[in-house]
């Protein structure tokens, strides 16, 4: 998205309306999971600092952590500051419950995660979450998963055993039909977490473009991709074009933060002040979610910076 189309934009506009414009830019958003204010700044610093809008997400277990109204509280107050398009989305929410008090709180979006059950009970209980989200707010943007993704941002050790499901475009079109969800969260070769090989750079990801362009041929809706992280750039390059309109990054953040956080704390053991120790660590995630951010935007990016993402 040019800096026009942002400022033309503004921070008010509604979610809905950054990412079709974008769509038309051949551009996507970029979504990163925060888990405490560290990984929050971080992501808000490279969107304002690359001019670009940023969706946030925080899982059950992040939110539970951060607080899911203080979490809300924190994204509206950057909003107001800075007008900056900062949205919030609630990431794989397995229960009612749990997407009403995000909806409550002022999330702009709600994933809806009912993926681990039979298509049957998927559709049923994802259709029954979206409606009563738009209860509280008719605007909110609902999501819903079909397919095995796999589950957790984290360091995997080996490649799993069998390949999960993939979303076939029939699959796609009739839940998207039955549920009323905006966003739909295909399996299409993605998977959450990396492999300790693509920690150290050796392999990544590979998605399958040709599925993404069918499912978004029939789906008409908005696509997300989930388990971005340690994927091929030209492979995001391709999916955006195909249709993918969000894009998850998570285990590469975790990666930073822990690599800088380590090194931070090993700079001088005698250090105790938390806002010394923890600058470089923002500055480090931050340098991550700019080079995704400017990525997915089509903007050019050095392979060194991909490369010390991973
Ligand atoms: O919902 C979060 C993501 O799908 C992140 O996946 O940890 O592989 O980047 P990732
Ligand atoms: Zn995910």
């Amino acid at each position: 998205m040019t800096t026009a189309g942002i400022n033309g934009i503004a921070g008010v506009d509604s979610l809905r309306s950054v990412l079709a414009a974008l769509e038309k830019e051949g551009a996507a958003i970029g979504h990163f999971n925060v888990a405490d204010v560290v990984l929050l700044k971080a992501v808000i610093a490279a969107a304002t600092e690359t001019k670009l809008p940023v969706l946030i997400g925080a899982s059950e277990g992040e939110r539970e952590f951060l607080g899911v109204r203080q979490l809300a509280a924190l994204a509206k107050s950057v909003r107001e500051e800075t007008g900056w398009p900062v949205f919030l989305n609630a990431d794989h929410t397995h229960s009612l419950q749990k997407a009403l008090e995000a909806a409550k709180a002022g999330f702009h979006s709600v994933g809806v995660d009912f993926s681990a059950l039979p298509i049957d009970q998927n559709v049923a209980r994802t259709k029954e979450t979206v409606q009563a989200i738009k209860a509280v707010n008719a605007a909110i943007l609902a999501e819903g998963e079909v397919g095995d993704i796999g589950t957790g941002s984290e360091i995997h050790e080996t490649a799993p055993s069998e390949v999960g499901k993939l979303t076939t475009p029939e699959e796609a079109r009739q839940f998207v039909e039955a549920t009323g969800v905006d966003i739909l969260a295909p399996a299409v070769g993605n998977r959450h977490g990396m492999l300790k090989s693509m920690v150290q750079g050796e392999t990544r990801k590979h998605l399958d473009i040709e599925r993404i362009a069918q499912i978004k041929g029939v789906a008409g809706v908005f696509l997300t991709l989930h388990g971005g992280s340690g994927t091929e750039d030209d492979h995001f390059r391709k999916a955006i074009a195909a249709g993918v309109n969000i894009v998850h990054i998570n285990t590469e953040l975790r990666v930073a933060w822990r690599q800088s956080l380590a090194e931070s704390l090993a700079r001088d053991s005698n250090e105790v002040v938390p806002y010394k120790i923890l600058r470089p660590v923002v500055e480090s995630v931050k340098q991550v979610v700019s080079s995704r951010l400017r990525l997915f935007h089509g903007q050019l990016v050095s392979p060194e910076a991909v490369g010390s993402a991973a």
